[in-house]
C-alpha cells in the first residue's frame, strides 16, 4: 500500500530519512480494526521519530502520522486515538507505563490503511471535514488537556500561550477564546502574530517582549527559547502548564522565582480517549473551524515537513488521500 514512512533515524538531516512510497499491508489482529485514511495531520512528534527520538532503532522503517481520521470497513467515520496501552489498564490511558503511541511501536496514519484497537477509532461529530477531524487526535488533544484538564484556569483568567501559529498553539488559542479567557500570545514574526489575532486573540507579541501586567497560566511548548519569558510573566500563584520542548530541553529553573511567588509547573502528555470524545463534542458545540495553514495530498507530504522544519507554519498541516 501507499505509505510515507521514515528509513532509518537521522539526527542530522531527518528529512533524508523520509520516504514516500510502498510498505506492506497490514493485518488487524484480534480487537484491532482496519482504518481506511481520508486524512492525518503533521507533528513535530513526526520530526523527532525521522531523527530518531522516542523509537528504538529495531522499530525501523516506521510509518510516520499519529492522528487521524478516516472510514472503518462498513463506512461509518472515525477520528484515531494514538495512545495504545495495555488492555488490562484501567483509568487514565496516559499514565500506563507500557503505553505508546502510533509511530513508537505500531505504524503511523501516512498511509492507505492503519490498524488500531477497536476503541481507538472514536466516531467521528458531523459538521466537520476530515481534514479538521484529523488534527484532533494530536495537537487539539494535547491542547484540550493542558487547558481544561490540568491548569485550573476559570473562564475570564489570562493565559500566555508561547509561539502563535504551530499546531499546539493554534489549538490552544482557539480553544482558550471559545472558553471564555482572555488570550494572549507571543510571535516570532509579525505575520505569525497576525494569525493569533485572526483567530481571536485579545492581545499578541513579540516572543520575549515584557506583557502589560502578568498572566495566571502560561502554555509552553517551545521550551528553552521562551522557558525565562515563561517564568517572568506569571503572577504570584500562577502556572505553567508544559507539553513541549522544541527548542531544547533544559532552561534554567529559575527555582528562587518559583518558590518565592509560589508558581507551579505541570507536564502534560497527550489525552485520554474521554478526553478526545469531549474535545469532539466542544468543538462541534462551540462551532469551532479548527486552523488548517496548509493541505496537500499525502503524496506531497516531503513539503508539509520542510515546512514544519523550517518554521513556516499557520496553523495545522494536514495531509489527505
Ligand atoms: N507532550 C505531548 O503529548 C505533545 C503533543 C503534541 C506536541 N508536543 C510537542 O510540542 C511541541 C510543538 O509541537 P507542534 O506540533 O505544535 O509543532 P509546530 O506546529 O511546529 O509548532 C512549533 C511552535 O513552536 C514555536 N517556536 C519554535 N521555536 C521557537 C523559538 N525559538 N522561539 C519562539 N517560539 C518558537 C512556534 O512559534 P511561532 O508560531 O512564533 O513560529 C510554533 O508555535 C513539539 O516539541 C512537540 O513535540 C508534545
Amino acid at each position: 500500500m501507499f505509505a510515507v514512512y521514515a528509513s532509518a533515524p537521522n539526527p542530522e538531516s531527518p528529512l533524508d530519512a523520509l520516504v514516500v512510497g510502498e510498505r506492506p499491508d497490514p493485518e488487524a489482529p484480534d480487537g484491532w480494526v482496519p482504518v481506511t485514511v481520508t486524512a492525518a495531520s503533521l507533528n513535530m512528534h513526526d520530526i523527532w521519530t525521522l531523527r530518531g527520538v522516542g523509537i528504538k532503532k529495531e522499530q525501523f522503517p516506521m510509518i510516520l502520522g499519529c492522528d487521524g481520521a478516516g472510514t472503518l470497513p462498513d463506512g461509518s467515520p472515525v477520528v484515531l486515538h494514538s495512545i495504545i496501552g495495555d488492555p488490562a489498564w484501567f483509568g487514565d490511558e496516559t499514565l500506563d507505563p507500557r503505553r505508546n503511541m502510533l509511530t513508537e511501536k505500531h505504524q503511523g496514519t501516512f498511509a492507505d490503511t492503519v490498524v488500531v484497537p477497536a476503541r481507538n477509532a472514536v466516531p467521528m461529530p458531523e459538521g466537520l471535514t476530515p481534514a479538521q477531524a484529523a488534527v484532533m487526535g494530536t495537537a487539539w488533544l494535547t491542547a484540550y488537556r493542558m487547558l481544561f484538564s490540568k491548569s485550573g484556569l476559570q473562564p475570564g483568567q489570562t493565559m500566555l500561550v508561547q509561539g502563535a501559529t504551530g499546531g499546539v498553539s493554534t489549538a490552544l488559542i482557539q480553544l482558550g477564546v471559545a472558553a471564555g479567557m482572555c488570550v494572549w500570545v507571543t510571535g516570532r514574526t509579525q505575520e505569525k502574530q497576525d494569525v493569533a489575532a485572526r483567530l481571536g486573540a485579545h492581545a499578541t507579541f513579540p516572543s520575549g517582549a515584557r506583557l502589560p501586567e502578568r498572566v495566571d497560566a502560561v502554555f509552553e511548548t517551545v521550551g528553552e527559547a521562551t522557558w525565562g519569558h515563561s517564568m517572568k510573566s506569571l503572577k504570584p500563584g500562577g502556572v505553567i502548564v508544559v507539553s513541549g520542548s522544541t527548542s531544547g530541553p533544559a532552561p534554567s529553573a529559575d527555582l528562587q522565582r518559583l518558590f518565592f511567588l509560589q508558581l507551579r509547573v505541570i507536564g502534560s502528555t497527550m489525552g485520554t480517549r474521554d478526553e478526545l470524545a469531549n474535545l469532539l463534542k466542544f468543538v462541534a458545540n462551540k462551532g469551532i473551524t479548527p486552523e488548517i495553514g496548509l493541505e496537500l495530498p499525502m503524496e506531497k507530504a516531503a513539503d508539509g515537513f520542510r515546512a514544519m522544519l523550517d518554521g513556516n507554519t499557520a496553523g495545522k498541516i494536514v495531509f489527505t488521500r
